[in-house]
Formats: structure tokens, C-alpha cells, sequence
């Protein structure tokens, strides 16, 4: 399970599983995003971990200059295709978050959707928030998008079945080690297929006392897509950072 991101995120079940987490649900997501940080037309922006693209490509489509980078080239390609096929000039680097560097400097940075956590060790998990203050031009922001703690530990489902495209997904959560692990059971017909995901837990404070460590001011804190306040009843942890 160690390695578990490389194998689901490169697996074409993943959009049945998240099919739910949608263009629309992105769109939403991205035009808060524009109105917290206001950004100029000419900003560039990177979107660290952008998966398939899906808020990449709205900020593309919006004309903004666009840098996407992922380890999964399933999903890259994806976003490839999604470019091409709208004419959206981007350009999506596979790279490994623990390690990718930047000369140019950028005026929004996005970390969206819970690409964070996935290591074992704190010093792997928040490397890329240290390192990017670094690539991040004055008065740039820093968008972090995560799982409220608080909120799962009240309300985990251990256990949900759905039926999608004729796959039957069972998905089982746990705690473990201070970490939300999911298996996630794909069926078939006949086959089977499992995966795994497994995110560490970190409470608001701990993540905000981190980014103010690496130099970074907290403007603002949503709860929820569509700009709702943050509490400890939010589905999102969703924080504004400034350098
Ligand atoms: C939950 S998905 C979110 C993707 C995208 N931000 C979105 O909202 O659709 C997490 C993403 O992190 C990527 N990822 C996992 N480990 C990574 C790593 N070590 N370096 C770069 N990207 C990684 C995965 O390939 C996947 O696309």
C-alpha cells in the first residue's frame, strides 16, 4: 500500500469512483477562486498535482497562462486531449510533487482537491509548500484545498456501495496511524480490483502554523466549494494563502 497513489491514479476506474468530482463542481470551485485572488489577465498559474485538469483547463480556457504538473501520465494525457480538443494552449509537465522545481516565478498556486498527504513522513508532505514560496512572486497566492479533520472524524462512512456503469464500488474507511485509509473494491462481472488510498490527518492548526513557518499569510478560510465559511461542520478545508 505504500506506493498506493501510483497504481489508483493511474487507473481509468478512478473516474467512475470520483465521477461525481465533475467539470461543474471544478467551474464552481475555480470562479471562487477568481474572486478571492483577483488575478491579473496576464498571471500565470500552476496547479500542483492537476490530475486530468479539470481546473487547469477552466483557467486556461479563461485565457490565464497555465502550468499543470502530475505524476500520473494517464491523467495528463487526459488533460492533453481535453486541451487539444478545445484549441487551449497549457502546457502539463509530468513531475513528482516532492521534488519538482520551477525558475519561472508564478502568481497563483493551486494545490487542489486533497493532493496532499499522501506520504509517510511530514518532511515529504509539506516539502512542496516549503519549496514553492520560493516560485511564487510577491504578493502571489498560494489556493490549498484538503480534507476537514475535523469534520471526517464525525461523520466517516465506513462503508458505501454503489453501482456505476456496471461496476459494483464498495469503498471501506478506517483510521489508522493518525491517517483516513480507503479501500476501494471494484466489480465487475467476475473481476475484481482493489485499491487504496491513504491520506495522514492534519488538523487546520498544524497546516496553518506550517504554511506561517514557510513564510506564508493566511487571508482567508472557505468550507466549502461555492465560498461557504469554514467550520468544524465543513466538508473542505479550503485556505487563501499570501506571501
Ligand atoms: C485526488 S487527485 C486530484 C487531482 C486534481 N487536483 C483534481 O482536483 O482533479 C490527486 C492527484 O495527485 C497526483 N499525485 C499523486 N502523487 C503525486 C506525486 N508524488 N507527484 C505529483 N502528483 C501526484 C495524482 O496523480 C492525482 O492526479
Amino acid at each position: 500500500m505504500k506506493n498506493w497513489y501510483k497504481d489508483w491514479f493511474s487507473s481509468e476506474e478512478y473516474f467512475n469512483v470520483y465521477n461525481h468530482r465533475d467539470l461543474n463542481e471544478a467551474h464552481l470551485f475555480c470562479n471562487l477562486i477568481l474572486r478571492e485572488t483577483q488575478p491579473k489577465k496576464d498571471a500565470l498559474i500552476l496547479d500542483a498535482a492537476c490530475g486530468f485538469g479539470r481546473h487547469a483547463l477552466f483557467f486556461a480556457s479563461k485565457g490565464y497562462n497555465v502550468i499543470g504538473f502530475d505524476l500520473s501520465k494517464l491523467f495528463l494525457n487526459k488533460a492533453r486531449n481535453e486541451a487539444a480538443k478545445s484549441s487551449l494552449d497549457i502546457k502539463l509537465i509530468c513531475a513528482d510533487i516532492r521534488n519538482v522545481c520551477f525558475k519561472t516565478r508564478f502568481d497563483l498556486i493551486l494545490n487542489l482537491f486533497t493532493s496532499f498527504g499522501y506520504f509517510e513522513s511530514d518532511e515529504e508532505n509539506f516539502s512542496f509548500i516549503q519549496r514553492s514560496y520560493n516560485f511564487l512572486n510577491n504578493d502571489g497566492w498560494f489556493v490549498f484545498d484538503y480534507l476537514n479533520k475535523t469534520y471526517l472524524e464525525k461523520n466517516l462512512k465506513t462503508e458505501t456501495i454503489r453501482k456505476i456503469n456496471g461496476l459494483v464500488i464498495t469503498e471501506k474507511r478506517s483510521f489508522r496511524d493518525n491517517r483516513v485509509i480507503k479501500k476501494i473494491e471494484i466489480k465487475e462481472g467476475n473481476n475484481f480490483k482493489t485499491f487504496y488510498e491513504s491520506v495522514k490527518l492534519y488538523s487546520s492548526n498544524t497546516l496553518i502554523k506550517k504554511f506561517e513557518q514557510f513564510g506564508y499569510k493566511l487571508v482567508n478560510l472557505y468550507g466549502d466549494y461555492s465560498g461557504s465559511s469554514y467550520s468544524d461542520n465543513s466538508p473542505r478545508l479550503i485556505m487563501f494563502f499570501k506571501k
